[in-house]
């Protein structure tokens, strides 16, 4: 069984490139708002998690879901962590948290993939992000023949506590600073249909930001056709990602 979370479609690609013939694929996202948290894990199955770093640390969807979920589970239980550049202590405070719950992380890899994170910064271009796919690609494949050799690889980095960037996460789900550009929404809605968190909600044919349980996952602003959502001052001029699986850079040039 694999648990995923994807807000521009990183670890969904990497998700699918892992299962197996019958494995059942687990969105944590959903899982989350139907309140689906029991789970059996089949005697022999592997126990995925895939999903992006965020400020070094885990998505917020992530850690409540994990931290609400019910599993039996003796198997051998990996992760694989999606990147910009670096998952920093993430593996270890995954490690720490499925510890707790008596589930041992055998394996975590991080693969790094295209950055989504244009909130904060201007992200690669286009070209660039192509460049990273390819460059991805034998680490994918490297990662499925250590899963299939059920190979052990333990995350060194950090010390599984909470650190200042984790905290600075935590400061940063509230969704004051998102606002569309009515001239250019078509009103497709997609945003509100993306929305993981379900903090969309279209209102006369517009987004409106309802909530603050935004787990900062960019899909919104990344996925939007037509670059019609911004968040604060600098969005404007930066550059979106979408991996193809999603659908790709589906805003015209
Ligand atoms: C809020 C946020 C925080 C991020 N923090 C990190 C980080 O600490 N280190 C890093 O290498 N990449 C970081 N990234 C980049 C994503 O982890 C990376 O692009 C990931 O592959 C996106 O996966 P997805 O397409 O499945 O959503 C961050 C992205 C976002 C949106
Ligand atoms: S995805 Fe973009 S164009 Fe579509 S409704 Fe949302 S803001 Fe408007
Ligand atoms: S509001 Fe946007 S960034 Fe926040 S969780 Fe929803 S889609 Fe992701």
């Amino acid at each position: 069984m694999i648990f995923y979370f994807s807000g521009t479609g990183n670890s969904y690609y990497v998700a699918k490139q892992m299962l197996e013939p019958g494995e059942r694929l687990v969105d944590m996202a959903e899982a989350l708002r139907n309140k689906d948290f029991m789970y059996i894990v089949e005697k022999g199955e592997k126990l995925g998690f895939v999903f992006p770093v965020y400020f070094f640390s885990l998505p917020t969807v992530v850690d409540e879901f994990i931290s609400k979920m019910h599993m039996k589970n003796d198997s051998y239980t990996y992760a694989i962590i999606t990147a910009g550049g670096n998952m920093g202590g993430c593996g270890k405070k995954l490690h720490h948290k499925l510890w707790k719950l008596g589930v041992k992380l055998a394996y975590v890899r991080e693969v790094i993939m295209p950055d989504n994170a244009m909130l904060f910064y201007q992200i690669q271009n286009a070209e660039d992000a192509a460049k990273r796919l390819e460059a991805a690609e034998p680490v994918i494949a490297e990662i499925k023949a250590d899963l299939a050799d059920r190979k052990v690889l333990s995350s060194k980095k950090g010390n599984g506590k909470k650190d200042v960037m984790e905290k600075a996460y935590a400061f940063c789900t509230g969704t004051k600073k998102f606002r569309v550009e009515p001239e250019l929404c078509i009103h497709c809605g997609l945003c509100e249909k993306n929305c993981p968190t379900d903090t969309i909600m279209m209102v006369e044919g517009l987004p409106t930001w309802v909530n603050a349980h935004c787990t900062k996952c960019t899909a919104c602003i990344n996925r939007c056709p037509k670059e019609a959502i911004q968040y604060g001052r600098g969005t404007k001029k930066r550059n979106r990602y979408v991996h193809p699986i999603f659908g790709g850079k589906t805003q015209e040039e």
